[in-house]
């Protein structure tokens, strides 16, 4: 599917945010799900590039995403601009499982894991839950989104590993800093942090799920070049995930 972009920015050192319109189903995304996106004509990379969708508005009919330049898709990808159009496979993938009845949720991410967790911090507030919200990034000048994050829940820390901003820390020394008990757990950002995660989720004893990332093919279930170790067996990220019960993966 085509869509448009509506606007282009940078929102950090190397990392850009795009808002895009187009033909999508936006109030059936589930926050956590994510877009294979095609750099260029897709002859010089055949391969998409998967981007989470970081916020999907029903009403604008605006997709947003953030990506940070990486290598030559992510890099291609910087060179458009307003009007230029993407061509998008999506939504993809299983979202975070929402839970039935009220609860305190607590939010833990980290670099370019955060952008999926807006749509969810977002829909979590909506529905009424108390949304609690750690993010951790390298330095100051890599923060971005907060605003976002603000408006959708009860306490947003900020942890930086060089304490240039919030806490100085991980976002392990984040939620130490969170006085409420929580009932579940939903976590994206790399896989030392999703390990923390995991770690002191099952020690603690509350249910957490957690976003991964692998390399992707077809993005859409059929190729196996996505797979994951998970306690019941090989599970491919792009369809079975990229989220899943963090004590059944094996990271
Ligand atoms: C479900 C999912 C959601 C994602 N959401 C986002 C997002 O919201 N924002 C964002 O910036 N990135 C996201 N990524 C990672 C993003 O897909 C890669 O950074 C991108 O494909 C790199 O493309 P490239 O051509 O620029 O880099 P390449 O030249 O292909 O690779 C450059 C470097 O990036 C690493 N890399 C490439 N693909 C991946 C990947 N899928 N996962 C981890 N590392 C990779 C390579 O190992 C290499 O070190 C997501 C990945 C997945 C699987
Ligand atoms: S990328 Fe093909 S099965 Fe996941």
């Amino acid at each position: 599917m085509n869509m448009q972009i509506v606007s282009h920015v940078p929102l950090a050192p190397k990392v850009w945010q795009m808002e895009l319109t187009g033909p999508l189903t936006y109030n059936t995304v589930e926050p956590g799900q994510f877009l294979q996106v095609l750099v260029g004509d897709g002859q010089t990379h055949v391969l998409r590039r998967p981007i989470s969708i970081g916020y999907a508005d029903p009403v604008a009919e605006r997709l947003t995403m953030v990506y940070k330049i990486v290598g030559q898709g992510t890099s291609e990808l910087s060179q458009l601009a307003a009007g230029d159009t993407v061509d998008v496979l999506g939504p993809l993938g299983q979202g975070y499982p929402l839970p039935q009845r009220s609860e305190d949720v607590l939010i833990i991410g980290g670099g370019l894991g955060v952008p999926p967790l807006r749509q969810l911090a977002a829909t979590l507030h909506q529905q009424g839950h108390r949304v609690h919200v750690v993010l951790g990034w390298a330095e100051a000048a890599d923060v971005f989104w907060l605003e976002h994050f603000a408006s959708a829940a009860q306490n947003v820390v900020v942890t930086t590993d060089d304490g240039s901003f919030g806490v100085h820390g991980t976002v392990m020394d984040g939620v130490k800093q969170l006085s409420s008990a929580v009932q579940r757990v939903y976590a994206c950002g790399p896989k030392p942090m999703l390990r923390s995660v995991q770690r002191w989720a099952a020690g603690v004893g509350i249910p957490a799920w957690i976003s991964l990332e692998e390399r992707m093919a077809c993005g859409v279930g059929a190729c196996t070049g996505c797979v994951c170790q998970t306690k019941a067996g090989m599970r491919r990220v792009c369809a079975d995930g990229p989220v899943l019960p963090a004590d059944e993966v094996i990271l």
